[in-house]
């Protein structure tokens, strides 16, 4: 059985006021919560804030971008080391804005995954195709193109402490999510990429999130197909009360 995971990405919202006021109000409700795991990414400038106040709550912390490198001449960046001494033990990679406005494609992704699991760190990759790309009726040519050239290379081992999020550029802040039947289709088609990467046993084992456009109002039946593993949240992540109700319906 796979254990759901429910991620918040805050993107780049968020003072360490505000951070603090949202952690306290989501410790309220799910500081004990174990049915599913919950991972918060605040943006960088957040993350010892965050860090400090999820201490001794069975909520954890991840990032949503790091360097490859270990250290080095790499103005305004961060490394996986630099996470680890925040205790993050998660890492947004390959998000779909960075993909887009940062050029990141699946070669630097996949150096970064190997960075990060060699740090101990937990990748959340994420792939997704654009409209474009969904009418042109190439929606498994480029997510499971994104999953190989991504994940290319890791062991099984690797593959299980990986994170893997769908996420529809079409969906994502657009309010349009895809149904729970287009979700499952991909999420599977994902699922057979990683068997053929690895084998059935890990694909099986591995976690396959659903983002885009997550609400309160359509978690559950997101959360209740067979291949869906939980989701990565943006908008809906940063009010608590809607967060709460998301992770609520992964159980
Ligand atoms: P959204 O973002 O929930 O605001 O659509 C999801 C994401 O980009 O991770």
């Amino acid at each position: 059985m796979r254990k759901k995971i429910v991620a918040g990405n805050w993107k780049m919202n968020k003072t360490t006021g505000d951070a603090e006021s949202l952690v306290v109000a989501l410790k309220a409700e799910l500081a004990n919560f174990r049915e599913a795991d919950v991972v918060l990414c605040p943006p960088f400038t957040a993350l010892a804030t965050v860090s400090r106040l999820v201490q001794g709550t069975h909520m954890d912390l991840g990032a949503q971008n790091m360097h490859f490198e270990k250290s080095g001449a790499f103005t305004g960046e961060i490394s996986a080391e630099m996470l680890r001494d925040l205790y993050c033990h998660y890492v947004i990679l390959g998000h779909s804005e960075r993909r887009q406005y940062f050029h990141e494609d699946d070669a630097l992704v996949n150096r970064k995954v190997k960075a990060a699991l060699a740090a101990s760190l937990h990748p959340i990759v994420c792939v997704g195709e654009t409209l474009a790309e969904r009418d042109a009726g190439r929606v498994e040519d480029v997510v499971c193109g994104q999953v190989r050239g991504s994940l290319a290379g890791l062991s099984a081992k690797e593959l299980l402490d990986t994170v893997v999020a769908y996420e529809p550029v079409w969906a994502i802040g657009t309010g349009r999510t895809a149904t729970s039947a287009q979700a499952q289709e991909v999420h599977a088609m994902i699922r057979k990429t990683l068997a053929e990467m690895s084998d059935a046993t890990v694909a099986q084992s591995v976690r396959i999130q659903y983002g885009g456009s997550v609400k309160p109002g359509n978690a559950k039946e997101l959360f209740s197909m067979p291949d869906i593993d939980g989701g990565l949240i943006g908008g809906a992540a940063l009010d608590a009360k809607s967060f709460i109700d998301i992770v609520r319906a992964a159980v």
